[in-house]
């Protein structure tokens, strides 16, 4: 049984004929009333998914340093836009600001942005950030313009991407489509060669590639942003380093399902491909780096000491295994990476060298 937007889309096909796999992702999970980015509350142990902010405070609180350290950096301008790319429930942006509060002038300074699109999750973020009175947009462009500090943890992978297959003819479009009863959501190639074909390399027949096109068209916006403007930008997401195939993924209740299974009630993420990004920037860039590498620069084993040191046993335990989730290589500590965009008028950020 499909759901509603299943039902939309259907018809849509039925009426345009077969649509590109993004176009299928973008209605999925932006469709004004049914997307499941519009409705759903999917971060943390109730939702779909959980998230290094949900994990451990100590993933909020480095970035807070890591972004104070940033505005400092920049010679700490007033005002200060301080934009977070879909916060989920504004647990990184409450940690991050908490600890930041004794950097002399920054609260004072900071304008705080967000940038989501989903209302139930708009009101946690209300509860959790109030106090910082924050204006909200659905999407970057809208951010006004100034000096901004951006941080985006795991907003990339949710938006749309192509995807391609080569055949003996040279690669196709991977195109959703509708089964014979005309109501069931099936995959099928575009007849014709694509003009995306040129950016996509030489592959073996039956290869499967992806393009983020609206990740890379974010990341050219945010560099174009931060060069005009100055600042710093922070991307925090899993992901590879080019041609990695077809990642995209669907998610419910914790669990693998169909792509096509259930639009609207299904989370559909990517890989990002931080090599994309990080040229479509256009823009300094320091990393990727992976997760793990970037938090333990920061200091993430000396701050789970010091949350030890006022802690129970049981609550020990607890900061250790979070602090394994969080940089641990077969956990998200080499899956995840991070990527920082620069304006090229200040120093190198922590984090990305060893040598620091
Ligand atoms: C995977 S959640 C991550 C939440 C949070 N950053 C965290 O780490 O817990 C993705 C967030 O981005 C928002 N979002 C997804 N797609 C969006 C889009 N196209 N425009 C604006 N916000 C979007 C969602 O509502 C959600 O808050």
């Amino acid at each position: 049984m499909t759901t509603e937007l299943g039902r939309l889309i259907a018809r849509r096909i039925a009426l345009t004929g077969p649509i590109p796999l993004a176009d299928f992702m973008a209605e999925a999970l932006g469709h004004p009333r049914l997307g499941y980015y519009r409705r759903a509350l999917p971060v943390g142990a109730a939702g779909d998914f959980t998230t290094a902010p949900e994990i451990s405070q100590m993933f909020g609180e480095l970035i807070g340093a890591w972004l104070a350290e940033r505005w400092l950096a920049m010679g700490g301008p007033s005002p200060v836009q301080l934009v977070e790319l879909g916060p989920g429930r504004g647990t990184l942006m409450a940690d991050a600001l908490r600890a930041t509060r004794g950097v002399p002038g920054l609260h004072a300074a900071v304008r705080l942005h967000l940038v989501d699109t989903n209302a139930p999750l708009r009101a946690e973020q209300q509860r959790a950030l109030g106090a910082f009175a924050p204006t909200w947009h659905e999407r970057f462009e809208a951010v006004p313009a100034g000096p901004s500090l951006i941080v985006a943890n795991e907003f990339f992978d949710a938006l749309p991407v192509r995807q391609f297959q080569r055949t003996d003819r040279g690669w196709r479009e991977r195109m959703v489509g509708l089964a014979p009863d005309g109501e069931t959501l099936g995959m099928a190639l575009a007849p014709g060669t694509t003009p995306f074909a040129r950016f996509l390399p030489d592959a073996v027949e039956g290869a499967l590639a992806e393009i983020g096109e609206a990740g890379r068209a974010l990341a050219a916006a945010i560099g174009a942003r931060l060069v005009r403007d100055g600042g710093w930008a922070l991307i925090v997401d899993y992901g590879y380093d080019g041609g990695a195939g077809a990642s995209l993924q669907a998610v419910r209740d914790h669990r693998g399902a169909g792509i096509l299974d259930r639009p609207g009630e299904t989370d559909l993420s990517a890989h990002v491909d931080f090599a994309a990004l990080a040229a479509a920037a256009n823009a300094p860039v320091f990393g990727p780096v992976a997760q793990g590498d970037f938090l333990r620069r920061l200091g993430i084993r000396q701050r789970a000491e010091s949350l030890k040191a006022r802690a129970s046993a049981p609550q020990r335990a607890a900061i250790d295994a979070a602090l394994a989730r969080l940089i641990d290589p077969g956990q998200m500590g080499t899956l995840f990476r991070v990527l920082a965009v620069g304006d090229g008028r200040s120093a190198s950020p922590a984090g990305f060298s060893e040598a620091e």
